[in-house]
């Protein structure tokens, strides 16, 4: 049972009304800073398995909710549950991250597998099923995938951590070849998303962690343009659902991000200067974010400046409080405890 948009803070945001405080939730809310998450992680023998386990997954997401009660529930999952529905092959290894068979040709692209990809992720779709059910009722429930790009960079570099030169001089000198691999992401997230609102999601986020490494052509052809095609087919199917649009570290082509691919809101990170984030952006559409996952580890007085000077600067428009990016490993429990009652007792 959905209740009326008014009983849902998150949404309200979507609504033009940010009363009587600005909703919060945090990226990476759900993860291994919590010891009850590094408690249940063990019963899966891999992080695949994991994300693939209902029971285990509902448990994640719930787990920041129980002890912080956050406005809104992101689906605990990952966005390489894409490549690995696809038919590449993807393995999380302890403390090295994700490492998947990296494509470096058209004929690895050909060779992914999209038919049998909504089938492949069922699972994910039964976690959001039960969790629909067991969210409480003034909580919204959040879907996610990767966007095309962010994808791809995990797809085609096999690792994390690289200076993204093979994707990036594949990208350049053939991109007739690697808008392939484009297309088929714009097909599968699309698919995708639709699939997560129809069994119980009311909001989606796109993660675009890898927009910022791109110079601005590519950045025009591989984030914006891809990210477009998305929304619209999306809207099209979806009309009442706000979709999130988080490309990282886009400095000034932000602006041109909302403009042109028409998200409802734009995630920022935490190095975009607030005034202009307001003139600039927060006049188009709902703004989110953007304190330093750092001074959440820090916590203490800087975690209570730093708030504060968002929540003054962002609360008088459409917004939702977040993080410019996820969660660190290393953050102590009782900062975000800290964190939560520093918005909950927001009034100005
Ligand atoms: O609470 C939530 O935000 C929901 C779950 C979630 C995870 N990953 C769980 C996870 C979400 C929304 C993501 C998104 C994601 N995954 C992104 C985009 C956001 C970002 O952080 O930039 C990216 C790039 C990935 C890919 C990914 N997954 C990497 C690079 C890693 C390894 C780094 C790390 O932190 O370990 C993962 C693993 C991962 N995804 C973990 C979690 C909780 C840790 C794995 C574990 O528990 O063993």
């Amino acid at each position: 049972m959905t209740l009326p948009i008014e009983k849902k803070l998150f949404l309200r945001a979507f609504n033009g009304k940010t009363f009587p405080r600005p909703p919060f939730w945090l990226m990476r809310q759900a993860g291994r800073y919590l010891p009850e998450y590094r408690e249940i992680r063990r019963k899966a023998k891999n992080f695949l398995e994991f994300c693939h386990t209902p029971e285990l997954a509902v448990e994640a997401t719930m787990q920041p909710l129980w002890r912080y009660a956050m406005d809104a529930a992101i689906l605990f999952s990952d966005i390489l549950v894409i490549p690995d529905a696809l038919g590449q092959k993807v393995e999380f290894r302890e403390g090295e991250g994700p490492i998947l068979k990296p494509l470096r040709s058209i004929a690895d692209i050909e060779n992914l597998k999209a038919g049998g990809m909504i089938e492949h992720l069922a699972p994910v779709f039964e976690t959001i099923r039960i969790l629909s059910g067991e969210i409480p009722d003034e909580t919204t429930l959040i879907g996610f995938a990767g966007a095309p790009w962010t994808v791809a960079v995990y797809m085609v570099e096999g690792q994390s951590g690289t200076d993204c030169r093979e994707i990036k001089t594949w990208a350049y000198k053939e991109p007739d070849e690697f808008n392939k691999l484009i297309g088929l992401l714009v097909e599968s997230t699309t698919t995708y998303l639709i699939e997560q609102v129809n069994n119980g999601v009311e909001a989606v986020q796109l993660f675009d962690s890898w927009a910022g490494v791109l110079g601005e052509s590519q950045f025009r052809r591989w984030v914006i343009s891809p990210t477009a095609e998305i929304v619209g087919r999306f809207k099209a199917a979806c009309p009442d659902i706000p979709i999130i649009g988080f490309p990282r570290n886009a400095g000034a082509l932000y602006e041109d991000y909302v403009e042109k691919t028409g998200v409802d809101a734009i995630s920022l990170d935490s190095i975009v200067p607030l005034d202009w984030a307001r003139e600039t952006l927060q006049s188009r559409c709902t703004v989110q974010g953007n304190l330093d996952n750092q001074a959440l580890l820090a916590g203490g007085k800087t975690l209570e400046t730093e708030t504060n000077r968002i929540l003054k600067m962002l609360s008088g428009g459409p917004f939702v409080f977040n993080l410019g990016h996820g969660v660190l490993q290393w953050t102590p429990p009782e900062h975000v405890a800290q964190l939560a009652e520093l918005i909950r007792n927001w009034n100005d």
